[in-house]
Order: C-alpha cells, then structure tokens, then sequence
C-alpha cells in the first residue's frame, strides 16, 4: 500500500527564475526562499552553481545560498554542473546537490554543451566527491517525455540514463518533461518502465505545463505510485536552453489536488497562495497557479 504522504520539492526559485526576463535583486530571492521555509515545505531547491554566462538570472548563487534562512528539518539542495559548481557551492555550506543530465544527446548540447556520456563522465568526480562530504545528491533527467530538437525520446534511454544515475549513486532520479509535451498514459507508462530498474521510492517527478497536462500527467503517476513531485510556486520556469518551454506545474495548484484526493503534503496551503502572489508581484506578471487566482479574484 503506497503512503498517503507526497513530498513536494519547491524548485521556483531555481527552475522558476532560472528562464525569467526580470532579474529578481538577491534580496528578493532570499525573500522569497525565507518565505517558502515557512509553508511547511520539506525540500525547496535553491539556486544553481552553473556557468553565469550561461544562466545570468543565478549568477548570485552564493550570495542567495548564504543569506538565507536555514530552518531545520527542510533542505536546500542546488544545481551543479561540474566540480567547479560543487566547489563553489561547498563554499557557501551547500550539503545537496542535484546533477543534471538528459535522456537526448540534441538536449544536453544545447544545454550543458555535452553529450550524454560525456555529462556523465564529467560528474562522476563530483560524486565522488559528495559521497566523501556527505553531500546528498538528487540526479535529473530532463527530455524524458520528448525533446525540443529531436523530438521522440525512446523510454529505452529514459531508463539507461536514469539507472546509469542511481547505479553511480544518486538518492533521488528526478524525471522531468522539460518540454511539457507528456500526456498521461505515456507519462505513465515511462515511470513504469524505469522503476523497473530504478525503486520507484527513489523516484520523482518533474513536469513542465507547457501543454496543460501537468497536473493529470501527476495523477497519472501517482497511481502508478511515486510519492515525490516537484513543481515551483506561481508556475513559474522553464529552461533557458529549451525553445518554448513554458513553466513547471504550480506548487499551489498540485498541493490543492493532493489535498482534495486526501493526500498529504504538511504544507499550508494558504501561506503557498500569498507567497506565489507575492512572487508574480515582484515579477510584475500574472501567476499561472490556477488556484491562486481563483483564491485571489476579487
Ligand atoms: P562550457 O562553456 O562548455 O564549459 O559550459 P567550460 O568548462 O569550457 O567553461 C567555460 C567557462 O565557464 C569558464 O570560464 C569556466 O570557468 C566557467 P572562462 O575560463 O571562459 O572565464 N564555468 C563556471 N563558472 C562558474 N560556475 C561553474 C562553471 N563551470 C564553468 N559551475 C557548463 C559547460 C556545464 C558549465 C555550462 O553549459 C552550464 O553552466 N550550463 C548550465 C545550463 C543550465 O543551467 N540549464 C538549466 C538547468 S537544467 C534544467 O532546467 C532542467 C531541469 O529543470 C529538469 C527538466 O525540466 O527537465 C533540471
Ligand atoms: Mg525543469
């Protein structure tokens, strides 16, 4: 029997602000992470130690990762490309950390400018060196669902790139519909194959809404009993270096399915709302939360 218990793993202030066109003073980063701390989110991701010429938006990592508020008992993982990324968020007191890959080759050269092998020939070190910290490490496979440049994706190496990942040794293998093209039953069909290699407790998932489907595409894959998601508040996001990605799932409006399905999440909802209002305020454009804006019409 499959816990009553999802996990939610807050990535608005990285993947949401990592593809923004208004750069958000550090402050108001901190802010915002200070604020989610207080929802009663487990796992909020933080920032990404990647090249600033590559995503200028996050250049202030380490400023951001220093300034905020550590509550105990939540964790803030980050983003790290390479072993110049893991020392620089070392640095700063970082003790997790997701790697990043993709399940097509056209992907990860646009996106890390290296091919899949190579991607992961370059963080094996970087494991190496986390598991010597102690440092945890979540992996992400991104285009698990369909790729901006080569289009079909077979599952075949959605399940290879992400049994490579949890064989070198990470906790958690995020999949992730960069592209939000997923619909349901390919959505769930790709979780079914890679748990057969990787233990479904050791699974999350990560979509994009690009398409509308998000939420059902959770659905679909909660059924099939992962019990981690990942979403960012305001539905916010995308990736720089995928044409046409538009944001992830809102965190606001997945909590208030899971809480109607009477599933539980340990977050207050409500303070969720004011803080993914608070956050298209300072963008200075509409949330995509559906709920938020139901919740906040006059
Ligand atoms: P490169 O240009 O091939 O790397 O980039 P390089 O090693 O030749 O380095 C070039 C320059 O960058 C050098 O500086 C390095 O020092 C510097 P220079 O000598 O020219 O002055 N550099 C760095 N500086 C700071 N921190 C670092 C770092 N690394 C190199 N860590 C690289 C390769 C991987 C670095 C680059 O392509 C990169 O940073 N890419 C990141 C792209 C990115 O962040 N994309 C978004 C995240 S993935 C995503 O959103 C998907 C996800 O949400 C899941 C999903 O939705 O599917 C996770
Ligand atoms: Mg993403």
């Amino acid at each position: 029997n499959p816990s009553n218990h999802v996990r939610i793993v807050e990535v608005g202030a990285r993947d949401g602000l990592q593809n923004e066109k208004t750069l958000l003073p550090a402050e108001v980063k901190i802010a915002l992470i200070d604020r989610l701390s207080s929802t009663g989110l487990k796992t909020i991701e933080a920032t990404s130690f990647v090249s600033p010429t590559w995503v200028p938006q996050l250049a202030d990592a380490a400023e951001v990762f220093r300034g905020i508020r550590k509550v105990p008992g939540v964790s803030y993982p980050v983003l790290v490309p390479n072993l110049q990324g893991y020392e620089r968020a070392r640095e700063v007191g970082v003790t997790e950390i997701a790697v990043f890959t993709a399940a097509s080759e056209a992907f990860n050269r646009k996106n890390i400018n290296a091919s899949i092998d190579e991607s992961i020939e370059r963080f094996i070190p970087v494991m190496e060196q986390a598991q010597a910290d102690e440092v945890a490490v979540r992996g992400y496979v991104s285009t698990v669902l369909g790729c901006p440049y080569q289009g079909e994706v077979p599952v075949a190496d959605v399940v290879r790139v992400a049994r490579r990942m949890y064989e070198l040794g990470c906790d958690e293998i995020s999949l992730g519909d960069t592209i939000g093209v997923g619909t349901p039953a390919r959505a769930r069909a790709m979780l079914h194959a890679v748990a057969q290699e990787v233990p479904i407790h050791a699974l999350a998932v990560h979509f994009h809404d690009t398409y509308g489907q998000a939420l059902a595409n959770i659905l679909a894959c909660l059924e099939e009993g992962v019990r981690v998601v990942d979403s960012a508040v305001s539905g916010t996001g995308g990736c720089p270096y995928a044409k046409g990605a538009t944001g992830n799932v809102a965190s606001e409006d997945v909590v208030y399915m899971l809480h109607g399905m009477g599933m539980e999440t340990g977050i207050d909802l409500d303070l969720l709302i004011a803080t993914g209002a608070w956050l298209a305020a300072q963008l200075h454009k509409e949330t995509a939360s559906r709920v938020t804006r139901a919740r906040t019409a006059a």
